[in-house]
C-alpha cells in the first residue's frame, strides 16, 4: 500500500474517532459510577447528604486528604480526566496539520456551550488560558489616554490590579483604587465608596466579583447598573464566582467578564474565559497574534489566536458543563452556601478563637470563608493542617477554606474539630 493511500486511511479512521467522541461525549455523563442524569437533577435529591457522597465519588481526590481549596484549584470529575486523556491520546496518535483541524471543531463547540452557559452571544465568549491573561487582555487593549480614569476595588487580584497600575504608569491615565466596609450592612455601604469615586472621567470600574483576600463578595449586578447608567465600563473577574454562582453576564449587565476554568468550574485545567459584550468588541486590540490570526469578528477569533495551545484541555469543556448542568446549576450554587454557612456556624460555636474576615452573611459572601487564629502563625496552621491532618486550606488574607460539591457536611465536622486541636 502506498505511504499516501496508508496515511489517508489513518486520517479516515481518526476523524472517525473524533467524532465519535463527539457523539458520546454527552452520552459519557452516565457512567456507571454515577446515579442517572435524572437522580442527579431531582429537585429533593440534592437535599439528601448522600447524593453528594455520590457526587464525591465522581472524583479521584485521594481517601485520606480533604480539599479545601477550591478558591486555588479544582480537581476535575473523572469524566473530565478521561475526556482528556482520551483527546490526548488521539493527538499523540496523529500530530498532523489535517488531523488536528478536528480540534478546531472541537474548540467551536466548546465556545458555544461556554456562551450557552453563562447566557451570552457565542461570538462575545473567547477561551484563554486564564483569568490573569482575560483582565491582562482588557488591559492591554483598551485605548486609555491621559486624563482617563478607571476604578480598581483595593481587592483585586494582582492581574486585575498590577496590570492598571503598569499600562497606566505607560498610557498616562489615572487609576483609583478604593476600599469597601469589611463587614457590610447593606448593599449600599459597598455601592458608596464607587458611587463618590466615579469622575466625568471615569472610563471604567474593574473589580473583583468575589475577593479571594476577604471571602468578601460585591454586588456586582448594581455595580455594573450604576455604571452602566453613566456611559462607564465594567470588568468583573469571576475567577472565584464561575462555576460556584449560578452567572448570567447579560443578566448582570458587565461589559466583560472573566474566569478560569481549573477553579470553581471544577476543569479542564488551564483555561480561561473572556467575555466582552458585543456592544464594545471594537474597543479592544488583540494583545497576543499568534498564526492563523485575522481580523474577526467573533471574541474568540479576534482576541484569543493565542499560538500552539494544549488543544484536548479546551476540547474537554463540553464535558464540565454538562457536568454542572446535570446536577442543576442553582443546586451547585446552593449546596456551596450551605457548606459555608455550615462552616462559618461550626467554626464559631466550636473554636471560640476564630476572628472572621469573610462576613457571616451568605449575600455578602460565597465559597470562600476566611479567619484568623491570633498568636497563631497563619502558615504553621495550614501546614500543619495539611501534614497532620490531610485537609487542604490556603495561607491566604487569613486561614482560607473553600469547600465545594466533593466536600461533604462530614468533611466541614472533621475539619473544625482539626482546626479546634490546632486552635489549642
Ligand atoms: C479574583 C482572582 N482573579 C484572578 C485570579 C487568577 O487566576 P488564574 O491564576 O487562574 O489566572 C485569581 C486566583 O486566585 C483570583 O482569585
Amino acid at each position: 500500500m502506498s505511504f499516501t493511500k496508508l496515511h489517508r486511511m489513518q486520517l479516515n479512521q481518526r476523524r472517525k474517532f473524533v467524532k465519535q467522541l463527539l457523539a458520546t461525549s454527552l452520552a459519557g455523563l452516565a457512567l456507571p459510577s454515577m446515579a442517572g442524569v435524572s437522580d442527579l437533577k431531582s429537585p429533593t435529591a440534592v437535599e439528601d447528604e448522600s447524593y453528594w457522597e455520590n457526587i464525591k465519588k465522581q472524583f479521584t481526590i485521594s481517601e485520606n486528604r480533604v480539599m479545601m481549596n477550591a478558591a486555588n484549584l479544582c480537581p476535575c470529575p473523572t469524566i473530565v480526566q478521561k475526556r482528556v486523556q482520551e483527546l490526548t491520546d488521539a493527538l499523540n496518535q496523529d500530530v498532523s496539520f489535517q488531523y488536528r483541524s478536528l480540534f478546531t471543531t472541537l474548540r467551536k463547540k466548546s465556545v458555544a456551550m461556554l456562551a450557552q452557559f453563562v447566557g451570552a452571544d457565542e461570538s462575545e465568549i473567547g477561551i484563554t488560558r486564564n483569568t490573569s491573561e482575560s483582565n491582562c487582555m482588557i488591559a492591554h487593549g483598551l485605548d486609555l489616554k491621559p486624563g482617563d480614569e478607571i476604578i480598581i476595588w483595593d481587592q483585586n487580584h494582582p492581574s486585575n490590579r498590577e496590570v492598571w497600575l503598569s499600562q497606566a504608569r505607560r498610557l498616562g491615565f489615572n487609576v483609583k483604587s478604593i476600599g469597601v466596609p469589611a463587614d457590610p450592612a447593606s448593599v449600599n455601604d459597598l455601592l458608596q465608596p464607587f458611587i463618590k469615586a466615579i469622575t466625568p472621567n471615569t472610563k471604567l470600574i474593574a473589580f473583583s466579583h468575589l475577593s479571594n483576600l476577604s471571602g468578601l463578595a460585591l454586588p456586582a449586578k448594581a455595580i455594573c447598573q450604576l455604571a452602566n447608567a453613566r456611559g462607564i465600563m465594567t470588568l468583573v473577574d469571576g475567577a472565584q464566582t464561575f462555576g460556584s454562582m449560578n452567572i448570567d453576564v447579560h443578566d448582570l449587565g458587565c461589559t466583560f467578564f472573566t474566569a478560569s476554568t481549573h477553579k470553581w468550574l471544577m476543569g479542564p485545567f488551564e483555561n480561561g474565559i473572556l467575555y466582552v459584550h458585543k456592544d464594545h468588541f471594537k474597543k479592544i486590540w488583540p494583545a497576543v497574534i499568534g498564526g492563523g490570526w485575522k481580523e474577526a469578528t467573533t471574541v474568540d477569533q479576534q482576541l484569543c489566536v493565542l499560538g500552539q495551545r494544549n488543544d484536548p484541555s479546551p476540547a474537554a469543556l463540553p464535558e464540565i458543563l454538562a457536568f454542572h448542568e446535570a446536577i442543576g446549576k442553582k443546586n451547585v450554587e446552593s449546596r456551596i452556601v450551605k457548606l459555608t454557612t455550615y462552616l462559618k456556624q461550626q467554626l464559631k460555636t466550636n473554636v471560640p478563637l476564630a476572628t472572621f474576615v469573610t462576613p457571616m452573611a451568605a449575600q455578602h459572601s460565597g465559597g470562600i470563608v476566611i479567619f484568623n487564629l491570633p498568636g497563631k502563625d497563619l502558615q504553621q496552621v495550614t501546614d500543619t493542617l495539611y501534614h497532620t491532618h490531610h485537609i487542604a486550606a490556603a495561607p491566604s488574607g487569613g486561614i482560607r477554606l473553600s469547600p465545594h460539591i466533593y466536600n461533604t457536611l462530614k468533611d466541614i465536622d472533621y475539619t473544625v474539630k482539626a482546626i479546634q486541636e490546632v486552635a489549642r
